[in-house]
């Protein structure tokens, strides 16, 4: 089910990583001595002014001379004595289906399918205008398809990449991507014509269960040897919980194939948002949490003992919600939402309450500075829900009656968006720049976004509970619709573009701009790499290889040169080399 993380080495014995078509050669020539005798043989020359090898991929040197890619690596692997990784390309891009069908789900059957639930509950001015059945279909593709989806998504591709753990094999990533898609489709539309397709209760319910399982094995695969770190163990319970919110979700929908999730009774449907919210999300949110916040919101190196508390409430906390909230126990529902409570507010503590103490000089790798903002709004929204549910819960103790469905609808929507989503949103525009290697593609989508879902969220949060109050509120609730769906748009839109980005002006045009990657310029140009030595670039002599988002206007202003100065020197050389190649009539590299 998982890859080769690494291999051996025959000679040293020691572990060494195989080699990959994107490698320098600069980087294969130090990591594999044996090497440079091929790298020579096939036309790199020795120079005085750096280590041996330009900062030129392998690809691009095997095309630079003619030879065949495949052959090359064949011959460096064998003077190596290590394996070739053909998959290395596939591998780092495995979070993206699983994303692109998150933001796909969410704008149709998600989100976009809970704004005509509002617009409909708007106009009726009633919250029972629309059928529970159709009200399920939304909550489950939003959990399933946006949140499950997501999460995945970044673990896949974080998890071997941090903790060095093997790759799930191309063979399981499509399996669990397949079983996830007919999970989540099959599964709304069972839920909104049971009567016509009661076969798609059991095979969506299904498909999620081996999903589930797939994902719980790859977590543990991954985090066995790591199970002492708080992080590791939150994230394998989120795979646990995750595994049963699956195996309950298969149980009703093979139960209830016939007549659909209207006929769930209020505490089913409570059990199953516990799962899902509290068993999986918040386990993996805290545990990705530890890891990867602290670099985003710029906060302190967080308080290891005070997580642990997190991790232990938490889940003591789960394990009371379910019995609690399936048999109606007014009391240990309370009790467990304390214990919820306490263990958000740990979490907050053991995170330094996100206070930035370290500030990074502006440039387009750090990403936008408003990125840091998001992560204190989600967890203002994870606080402000949680005690209202303690309050909630402590009133219907005390006064011996049920939450209205606008309170628990204003904190279920308060999780759900203002904590879980809008972490998404800002985690998201930070982390996936760092796997793709490269810069978000509009950065200045960042601050429209964040107004966008935090005045949508207030907006909607407000209106909820206003409808237990006065009516007027249940016209203005739609509003919030349009402003949340607007900012997972303009998220979608950026996300999916920096997947996939224009060509870089260099490519199309031949001229560099100052947010042209410095890798991209050396792996086109190489012979530029000497002139940057000779201009006292010294960095290029010292590095194996170059970060491929670092942008040549960063790189001049690190290396205290004018980056405007440095681009015109550039940009004509570029000019000058094409005007002779052209002379000479080659193709211009
Ligand atoms: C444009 C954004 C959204 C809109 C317009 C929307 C709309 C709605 C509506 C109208 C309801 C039923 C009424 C109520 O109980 O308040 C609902 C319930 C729900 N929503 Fe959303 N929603 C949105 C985003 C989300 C997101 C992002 C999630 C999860 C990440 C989510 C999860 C849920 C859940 C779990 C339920 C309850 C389902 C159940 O009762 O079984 N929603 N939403």
């Amino acid at each position: 089910m998982v890859g080769p993380a690494e291999s051996t080495g025959e000679h040293s014995g020691i572990k060494r990583s195989p080699l990959r078509p994107d490698m320098t050669v600069r980087q294969v020539a130090a990591d594999y001595p044996g090497c440079q005798e091929v790298l020579r043989r096939y036309g790199e020359s020795e120079r005085e002014s750096a280590k041996f090898g330009h900062l030129e991929p392998l690809g691009h040197f095997a095309r630079r001379h003619g030879l065949d890619s495949d052959q090359l690596l064949a011959e460096l692997a064998a003077a190596a004595g290590v394996e070739v990784d053909r998959q290395a390309q596939q591998t780092q891009a495995v979070h993206r289906p699983f994303l692109v069908s998150a933001l796909a789900i969410t704008l149709t059957l998600g989100a976009g399918w809970g704004a005509w639930l509002l617009w409909e509950i708007g106009r009726a001015g009633q919250f029972a205008a629309v059928p529970a059945s159709h009200v399920v279909a939304h909550g489950s593709a939003q959990l399933w398809g946006f949140i499950a989806f997501f999460v995945i998504g970044i673990a896949l591709r974080y998890l071997p990449m941090s903790v060095g753990g093997p790759p799930l094999r191309p063979f399981f990533c499509h399996l669990l991507l397949a079983a996830l898609l007919t999970g989540v489709v099959g599964g709304f539309f069972w839920s909104l014509g049971p009567e016509r397709a009661g076969w798609l209760g059991p095979l969506s319910g299904s498909a999620l269960g081996i999903a589930a399982l797939v994902f719980l094995i790859f977590l543990y695969h991954q985090l066995a040897g790591k199970l002492h770190f708080t992080w590791a163990r939150l994230i394998l319970a989120a795979g646990i919980w995750m595994t049963v919110w699956a195996g309950v979700t298969l149980v009703l929908r093979y139960r209830e194939n016939a007549t659909g999730p209207g006929s769930y009774s209020e505490s089913i449907r409570q059990l199953l948002m516990e799962l899902a919210i509290f068993g999986f999300t918040l386990n993996a949110i805290y545990g990705f949490g530890q890891r990867l916040l602290p670099g985003i919101a710029g906060s302190a190196t967080p308080h290891k003992s005070v997580i642990e508390w997190t991790f232990w409430l938490h889940n003591m906390g789960v394990l009371l919600a379910l019995p609690a909230s399936f048999a109606r126990l007014a009391g240990l529902e309370a009790l467990a939402a304390a214990m919820l409570t306490a263990a958000a507010l740990a979490y907050v503590i053991g995170m330094r309450g996100f206070l930035r103490v370290r500030r990074s000089t502006p440039r387009p790798e750090v990403g936008e500075a408003l990125l840091v903002r998001y992560v204190p709004l989600a967890f203002f929204w994870l606080l402000t829900a949680m005690a209202l549910l303690v309050a909630g819960d402590c009133y219907a103790v005390v006064g011996s009656q049920s939450l209205p469905h606008p309170y628990l609808g204003a904190i279920r929507h308060a999780l759900t968006v203002g904590f879980m989503t809008t972490l998404i949103l800002g985690v998201a525009q930070r982390l996936v720049p760092i796997l793709e290697h490269t810069l978000l593609a509009w950065p200045r989508l960042v601050a429209p976004i964040f107004v966008l879902i935090a005045t949508g969220d207030l907006l909607r949060v407000s209106t909820e509970m206003a409808t237990l109050f006065a009516a007027p509120a249940f016209v203005l609730m739609p509003f919030s619709a349009l402003l949340e769906l607007a900012a997972l748009a303009l998220f979608a839109a950026n996300i999916v573009r920096t997947f996939w980005p224009p060509l870089d002006p260099l490519l199309r045009t031949g001229q560099a701009t100052l947010r042209t990657p410095v890798a991209l310029l050396l792996a086109e140009y190489p012979w530029l790499e000497d002139q940057l030595l000779g201009w006292g670039f010294g960095y290029v002599g010292r590095v194996r290889s170059v970060p491929r988002e670092l942008t040549l206007g960063t790189l001049a202003r690190s290396e205290g040169k004018e980056p405007e100065e440095i681009l015109a020197r550039i940009n004509d050389l570029l000019q000058r080399h094409f005007a002779s190649r052209v002379g000479s009539g080659s193709d211009g590299r």
